[in-house]
């Protein structure tokens, strides 16, 4: 159970809030996982009032919640709403928003949550320090931002610069959804309790390491955003490189927020540099054309409402990177996204060498695969280990077999990683939260990409949606008549 805490979300009315973080705190309300004193207050400009704020609510959580919405519940869960009309660009509106949570009763521990565009999140920050509003002396004050936290390393250390005028770093929550995913947090255990992965886990024994994120969504209304942003800095500076850290870093001294953040950041840094002169050979992007995703025609990029016609933003975009390490040395790290993509495909796969000596290229050498290791994220949660054997009969054929476990039955649907996350704010723990030398860092690596890309305006590949992205992305394997990208776990039943 949770202790009192009031929170203030900011861009209550945005798609976030309404579509990912009050179907969580509805959820945490139907486990129980909630304290009594735990209070939601929406802040939006819109000229709402509790009962519309509900409504808007209801309507939201309703096609989301878990086994339907429950009227008892939701009544439980309504009791801790309430909305306040505010500009929050006029610094003066911040004390009575403080007022109206003080004489309400409610809790002086407060998570101000920013489901705000970036630009946003300075000046937010700066009202609620003058306000005071950001003083410890009876509760606690915490700062929940969303990404991106910055679009660059230059605007990221400034924004940082900011932001120390009023904020400690305890006080600071900078989420990145994916690590309270409990597949991604599965990678950990996987390693980490298994004594049989270690000895493997290194270059004497892996070939290559893929991460795919497809979505078979497109941008949606989200224009405004994306086209400043791009498939390399909504996905991969955050969330992938994350998970990449998880699979390649060395293990912690402890599962402390502090020593866990310190082997990503390590991790991190010891990405190689691209140089100017390598971003062609090591990225890829490309752009969505008209197509067709589950039977259904659906437009290209550039006409999505509110598009810029000229836009050459990716929705592709594709990385090598190598780990100059121990560990890692010469290991190529192979990391992709795209949206308009055939399905959703979150998957972390483990490409082993061949073994070096081919006892049974007498038979059917071509059949001789290499063993993976498969971390299906989502939708399949699962881990999936990718051997050779011998075929039944009397000759010595060889066959590859799986040992497949699923994660999750079917039928039983996962938490939403917000919903862990949530609640970790309320306790106070940092650890699945990123640390401002970790985003520092994740900039660094993509930086010389987005600014080459930036320079480079006149041409961009496409692919047509419903597909699974641009042919030329294959260019970056090391071998890529023999390689390519994986999308299945399971490619004979996906
Ligand atoms: C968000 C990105 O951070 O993550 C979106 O801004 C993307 O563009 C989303 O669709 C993917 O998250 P998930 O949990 O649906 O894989």
């Amino acid at each position: 159970m949770s202790e009192a805490c009031t929170y203030v979300v900011f861009g209550a009315t945005g798609n976030l809030s309404l579509t990912k973080l009050m179907p969580s705190f509805y959820h945490l309300e139907q486990i129980g996982r909630l304290a009594e004193g735990v209070k939601i207050l929406a802040i939006g400009r819109r000229q709402w009032d509790k009962d519309k704020w509900i409504e808007v609510v209801k309507e939201a959580i309703g096609p989301k919640a878990r086994g339907g919405l429950d009227p008892e519940i939701f009544q439980r869960f309504c009791e801790r709403l309430d909305y306040c009309v505010m500009d929050i660009e006029n610094g003066e509106a911040y004390p009575a928003m403080y007022d109206k949570i003080l004489s309400s009763g409610w809790s002086n521990n407060i998570a101000y949550y920013l489901s705000l565009g970036p630009g946003s999140f300075a000046s937010v920050v700066r009202y609620l320090g003058e306000a005071g509003m950001l003083q410890e002396r009876d509760g606690w004050k915490r700062v929940v931002l969303e990404k991106p936290f910055g679009f660059d390393s230059d605007s990221a250390k400034q924004l940082q610069a900011q932001l120390n005028k009023y904020l400690k770093e305890e006080q600071t929550y900078r989420i990145d959804h994916y690590l309270g995913k409990g597949m991604v947090q599965n990678i950990m255990v996987f390693r980490f309790a298994n004594l049989l992965m270690e000895p493997l886990w290194n270059r004497n024994f892996i070939d290559h390491i893929q991460i795919t994120h497809a979505e078979d969504k497109p941008i949606g209304t989200r224009a405004g955003y994306y086209d400043s942003s791009g498939a390399m800095r909504d996905m991969i500076q955050s969330h992938l490189l994350q998970l990449m850290a998880l699979v390649a870093m060395e293990p912690p001294a402890s599962m402390d927020a502090e020593d866990l953040r310190d082997e990503k950041v390590k991790l991190l840094k010891s990405i190689r540099p691209i140089a100017k002169k390598n971003v062609k050979a090591q990225s890829y992007r490309a752009q969505y054309t008209a197509g067709e995703i589950n039977g259904q025609a659906v437009p290209a990029y550039l006409d999505e409402p509110g598009m810029a016609p000229d836009s050459v933003t990716e929705t592709y975009a594709a990385l090598k990177l190598y780990v100059d390490n121990w560990r890692w040395a010469g290991v190529p790290f192979y990391i992709q996204t795209g949206k308009n993509m055939p399905k959703n495909k979150t998957m972390v796969s483990i490409c082993f060498k061949h073994s070096p000596k081919q006892f049974f290229r007498e038979s059917q050498v071509k059949k001789m695969h290499p063993n993976w290791i498969i971390f299906g994220i989502q939708p399949d949660e699962s881990i999936k280990v990718e051997m050779m054997a011998k075929q039944p009969g009397l000759e010595m054929n060889t066959q590859q077999i799986s040992l497949d476990a699923a994660m999750r039955p079917a039928g039983i649907d996962s938490n939403d990683a917000y919903e862990e996350l949530l609640l970790d704010v309320i306790k106070g723990d940092r650890s699945l939260f990123l640390r401002y030398d970790e985003v520092k860092a994740a900039w660094k690596v993509v930086d010389p990409v987005i600014e080459t890309w930036g320079m480079e305006t006149a041409y961009i590949d496409t692919y047509r949606s419903g597909t699974w992205g641009p042919e030329g992305a294959n260019k970056l394997f090391d071998h890529p008549e023999e390689q390519g990208w994986r999308y299945h776990v399971h490619p004979e039943v996906d």
